[in-house]
């Protein structure tokens, strides 16, 4: 293998992704073969270098005759740096392609296991590192990448301070039924289910915080929008009420939608997501009590009996129905968690103590994506707070510090979280939350 000595300082290299700078320049591609196809004299290789790709051509006279023999031994995802001469053709992916001059191989791949043929399902897991290279994956992935960008670049526009939350925690913040557990030295740790308890805690002493990282879910189910390890970014605002919560969320959406469709319009047309659907993603969103949820679902056939949660077929129906994303809120309070503010009437203000009704609101995306977003507003009296606590069976010592909050200066305050995964499915159109992430996992997925 010959060293890249010659090259250019990684940031002034070429790549595919910024072909439109080099238009006319000699350059040299570093990648890998994506096929390669013969007609008559003319051989054709596209080729991907990470950033997109680029077809290039090979035409006796341009090119030298080692670059022909060299072409000839190429198979698919063989390594390669080519030299060539970058012009633009619209017909061509890309809109630019190479006059191929030589061909250098890095190094010719073994045959292949991932083909242009279909292969199923639990093969291309057992592959996930490998399937990562096919033109889907890579362009879900790229978006994820996007979406993620866009998510700090909201937050970070608008005075939040990003607030990391520990992974290893002592407690549940979302029920004890989906706790990891792991031996802690002397003690016993949890995975976090959310970094909420702690974005409190950054809430009061920076106003406005968000946390961002991987949760954990021991989730037994086996559907399409369930992982056992996901990310999720969660906004927590000091002196914020439940609208004013589904008011950020609102603008929140509109911007990650909005941007994300300019900036990876390329990507989005390789998963063949209907743009149309995501650029009428626009506030106002409806907002709709769970009360009213109910009257929806029974029209559409669908009923719900009052106090119970909604599952797949529900948001689905909620989807249809508005054809936006829809805020829900005022859920039946014994069906959330312990930290929500509670009432007793839709609409009127909190009470101090146990209602009806908990203060949470729940983003449904359209086309049966479902829940992106759920949060509320949080219990602030210390009294209550601590008579929930123990209603939900939670050791109090474990929370004395959370409860503290409430001692030194509570304020009303709420926010949400936004399940990356499910919005990487829901903006990309794919069809199962197993593609949005690098390497799922999932009830009986651990590997690769
Ligand atoms: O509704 P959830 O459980 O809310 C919370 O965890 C709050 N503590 C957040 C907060 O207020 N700061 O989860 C929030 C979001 C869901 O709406 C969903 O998008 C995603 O996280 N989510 C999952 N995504 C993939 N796989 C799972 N098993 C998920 N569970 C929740
Ligand atoms: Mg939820």
């Amino acid at each position: 293998m010959s060293d890249a000595t010659q090259q250019p300082k990684v940031l002034d290299r070429f790549t595919i992704a910024t072909a439109e700078k080099f238009d006319g320049q000699i350059v040299k591609l570093q990648g890998w073969v994506y096929n390669k196809r013969s007609s008559g004299k003319i051989k054709f290789l596209v080729m991907r270098d990470g950033s997109g790709l680029m077809q290039g051509i090979l035409f006796k006279g341009e090119c030298s005759e080692k670059a022909f023999e060299e072409f000839e031994k190429l198979t698919q995802e063989s390594s390669i740096r080519v030299t060539g001469k970058i012009r633009k053709e619209p017909r061509s992916v890309g809109g630019f392609e190479m006059g191929i001059q030589e061909i250098e191989v890095v190094q010719i791949s073994e045959p292949y296991p991932i083909s242009p043929k279909d292969h199923g399902v639990e093969f291309l897991m057992e592959n996930r590192h490998l399937w990562i290279r096919s033109q889907k994956q890579w362009a879900a992935l790229r978006v994820r990448a996007e979406i993620i960008h866009t998510i700090q670049e909201f937050f970070d526009n608008n005075g939040f301070v990003r607030f990391d939350s520990p992974i290893l925690t002592p407690s549940a913040c979302e029920g004890t039924s989906t706790l990891f557990s792991t031996p802690y030295f002397d003690e016993k740790a949890y995975l976090t289910q959310s970094g909420q308890l702690y974005a409190e805690v950054g809430a009061m002493a920076f106003g406005r915080v968000y946390t961002f990282g991987p949760t954990f879910r021991a989730e037994k189910s086996k559907t399409r929008k369930h992982l056992t390890e996901f990310w999720m970014v969660e906004p927590e605002v000091a002196f914020a009420d439940l609208n004013d919560n589904m008011d950020l969320g609102e603008k929140f959406i509109e911007y990650v939608v909005q941007t994300v469709v300019s900036r990876r319009a390329k990507e989005l047309q390789i998963l063949e997501r209907d743009l149309k659907k995501l650029e009428v993603i626009k506030g106002p969103f409806p907002r709709i009590s769970y009360d009213e949820a109910l009257k929806v679902l029974e029209k559409r056939g669908v009923a719900v009996p009052w106090g119970e949660d909604f599952g797949a077929p529900h948001e689905t129906a909620l989807g249809e129905e508005f054809g936006k994303p829809v805020f829900m809120h005022h859920m039946p309070a014994q069906i959330k968690a312990f930290y929500f503010k509670q009432t007793d009437s839709v609409g009127g203000p909190g009470v101090v103590g146990h209602g009806k009704y908990a203060l949470g609101c729940d983003l449904i995306a359209p086309d049966g994506y479902g829940e992106v977003i759920g949060g509320g507003q949080r219990e602030e009296n210390y009294e209550v707070l601590r008579s929930r606590i123990i209603e939900h069976e939670l050791n109090v010592e474990d929370y004395n510090w959370y409860l503290d909050l409430r001692r030194y200066g509570s304020v009303p305050h709420s926010g949400f979280g936004l399940g990356l995964e499910r919005t990487v499915a829901w903006i990309t159109g794919v069809e199962h939350i197993r593609e949005t992430v690098p390497f799922p996992r999932m009830l009986n997925t651990l590997r690769p």
